[in-house]
């Protein structure tokens, strides 16, 4: 059954497969009882901003889901597609975008499509799946780094560059704006003044950054003031966003191969028109709506500043995403969750062994422009009541909870 597939028939519906109902906000129902949601990327609470709703259902009712019909190269052409990539460009300050139908089979593609055996890959350890699978297509050398050591990253660099030489190849760097699970941020103004002395090209996964990092919401590069200096920029609308879809970004020359050569979006169906649309719409608004983001950053501040000042430890995030570090076994985990979520109304992401080493929990908290400070405050309070039960060894059952029971 796999890692966590083993425990489905203990957990299914509850820890894992959730049902969060109602309207998307900072409050929505889990089974049957109001909750105070902290897990959906909604950072700028686009999902339920009305421009966006009335927007997704006008485009749904005049286009419908079908058009346009076939994969981009084929029939599933249309203007407001390129609009949609003409704008997502000059946005993220490129000269070309592309969309793609998921960020993540978009990225296998990408980095399929990019690399030959002749060309040398070096990635972060703690990559997104999404580059990891797409490194397994990779019939050439590939070297990580351990995440974020910038050291390491140019021995490497140094190997890749020797091989390179004798293949006539070319280096692929991979990093992320913002990880998504510690919330760090990848070193892009360190790597980028690795350029001046060491020939590659920097793809930077940003799904995390785009639309909540940097000074209008450009991502993590525009955070840095490295823009020009990432050479493919890549984005989703899974996140900020709150839709489905992503986008890469390069110098045209790189766009029109990635067009002509990504196997995922050449052999499938292009983004429905209401997702366009709704994306147009999503990004006018960021690009409108500063408030937005700054309201995101007030919660994000209040909640990290509230958790570190209770003596938690929240690692080195530097971006909205905020994980909690505690100590306990799995049964720990699922006891304290299930407290958390019982009986303090307090829903958030945990995760723990084998996701993490033996022994980590990390609770993970998204904060939300739709978050209120009040929010904040409750989960503070619940936090360290549950921290208080876990280090008194309350949850030490040594039995997983089993909602079944
Ligand atoms: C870092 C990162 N890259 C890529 C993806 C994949 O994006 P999508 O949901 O559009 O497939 C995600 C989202 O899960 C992500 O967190």
């Amino acid at each position: 059954m796999g890692p966590l597939g083993q425990y489905a028939a203990q957990v299914h519906g509850y820890f894992t497969f959730p049902k969060l109902e109602g309207e998307i906000s900072n409050r929505m129902v889990f089974q049957g009882k109001e909750r105070l949601v902290w897990s959906l990327n909604n950072y700028l609470g686009l999902a339920n901003h009305p421009e966006v709703r009335k927007a997704d259902a006008e485009a749904s009712a005049t286009y419908g889901l079908a058009l346009p019909m076939g994969a981009r190269m084929m029939s599933g052409q249309s203007d407001l597609h390129e609009q949609l990539e003409r704008e997502l460009a000059a946005f993220v300050e490129k000269e070309s975008a592309y969309l793609l139908n998921y960020g993540y089979q978009g990225m296998v593609s990408i980095i399929d499509s990019l690399l030959d055996r002749k060309d040398v890959v070096v990635y972060d350890s703690e990559s997104h799946a999404c580059i990891v699978d797409g490194l397994r297509m990779h019939l050439g050398k590939r070297f990580v780094f351990p995440h974020n050591n910038m050291e390491n990253l140019r021995k490497q660099l140094e190997r890749a560059s020797k091989i390179c030489e004798e293949t006539g190849g070319g280096i692929l760097v991979i990093t992320e704006g913002v990880f998504g699970m510690s919330g760090d941020l990848g070193k892009l103004d360190e790597i980028v003044a690795m350029k001046k002395d060491l020939n590659f090209r920097l793809l930077v996964d940003d799904a995390h950054g785009f639309g909540t990092m940097g000074r209008t919401g450009a991502g993590v590069a525009e955070h840095f003031g490295v823009q020009g200096e990432v050479d493919i920029y890549f984005g989703t609308f899974a996140k900020a966003m709150a839709s489905i879809g992503a986008f890469v970004a390069a110098p045209k020359e790189v766009i029109t191969y990635l067009m002509y050569n990504m196997r995922s979006q050449i052999f499938a169906k292009s983004l429905p028109m209401p997702l366009v649309v709704g994306a147009l719409k999503r990004l006018e608004l960021i690009r409108k709506h500063p408030e937005l983001r700054e309201k995101l950053w007030e919660i994000s501040t209040a909640l990290q500043t509230g958790l570190r000042a209770r003596g938690f430890n929240i690692g080195n995030t530097q971006s909205p995403v905020t994980p909690v570090f505690l100590s306990g076994d799995t049964a720990e985990g699922t006891n304290l969750v299930y407290d958390l979520r019982e009986n303090f109304n307090v829903f958030c992401s945990a995760v723990s062994y084998p996701v993490v080493p033996k022994g980590v929990l990390i609770l993970r908290l998204i904060p939300t422009a739709v978050h209120t400070l009040k929010d904040v405050e409750c989960t503070l309070d619940a936090f360290s009541m549950v921290k208080a039960k876990l280090d008194a060894g309350a949850y030490a059952t040594g039995k997983i909870v089993n909602i079944f029971e």
